[in-house]
């Protein structure tokens, strides 16, 4: 009889344990990229001074053909960081028609060695394909669990919405990464400049203490990005 009634009670909670699930990833889903467009596009005016949860429409009238192509991308970016790594942004700051899209692109080169620092963005996923060169490429999950895999021209690796991030050029020559992001502005936090170079800076007391080190470590680690300071 307990036996039955126990039986009982486990299958209504496991039925209300998958409602609650797909509620759950709708919900998520709903949230998961930029809010739907309300119109056929809305090119953005980036000169407005009007701030709302994005940019407002250029007036239809002076939208033009040029609106809708970019050729930011085009060429490699000087490289002039220690990083070793040029990057080109084709967010809705540079590429107007992408507004209320959800969606922007950017190109990475990396010289031999270069590699893109660790790295977040907070709203969006991203997809990237390798377009010469031989990437290692690893993101970090909540539970820390590191997955990476270095891959080569014409392959494509995810890297999930807000997860910390990192790509390493590990082949002989230069590396070109062609990224698309799910977000007309997917931001960017490189977390060495974030911890390490931010203005004002975190005292290093509370940096010693979140890695367990000597302040002075903590004091020598912020000296290397003196010259990186925003
Ligand atoms: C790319 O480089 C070529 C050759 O130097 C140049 O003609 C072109 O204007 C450049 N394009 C952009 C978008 O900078």
């Amino acid at each position: 009889m307990a036996a039955a009634k126990f039986s009982i009670n486990t299958t209504s909670s496991f039925f209300l344990v998958l409602c609650l699930s797909v509620i759950l990833v709708f919900t998520l889903s709903c949230f998961s990229s930029d809010p739907d467009p309300l119109q056929d596009f809305c090119v953005a005016d980036l000169k407005s001074t009007t701030i709302v949860n994005g940019f407002p429409c250029k007036p239809v009238s002076q939208v033009t053909s040029n609106d809708f192509s970019y050729s930011g991308l085009m060429n490699e970016t000087t490289i002039v960081n220690p990083f070793g790594a040029g990057v080109s942004s084709g967010d809705v700051t540079n590429f107007p028609g992408l507004n209320t899209l959800g969606i922007s692109t950017s190109r990475v080169d990396l010289v031999p060695g270069g590699f893109i620092p660790l790295h977040v963005h907070p709203r969006a996923s991203e997809l990237i394909f390798i377009n010469k060169g031989e990437v290692l490429f690893g993101f970090i999950s909540t539970t820390n669990v590191l997955y990476s895999k270095v891959l080569k021209v014409g392959e494509q690796f995810i890297f999930p919405r807000g997860l910390v991030h990192f790509a390493a050029n590990v082949g002989p020559g230069k590396a070109v990464l062609i990224s698309a992001y799910n977000s007309q502005l997917p931001g960017i936090a490189l977390l060495p400049l974030n911890l390490f170079a931010s203005n004002p800076t975190i005292p290093n007391e509370i940096l010693a203490k979140n890695f367990q080190v000597d302040a002075n470590v903590i004091a020598i680690i912020k000296s290397k990005f003196g010259n990186l300071i925003n």
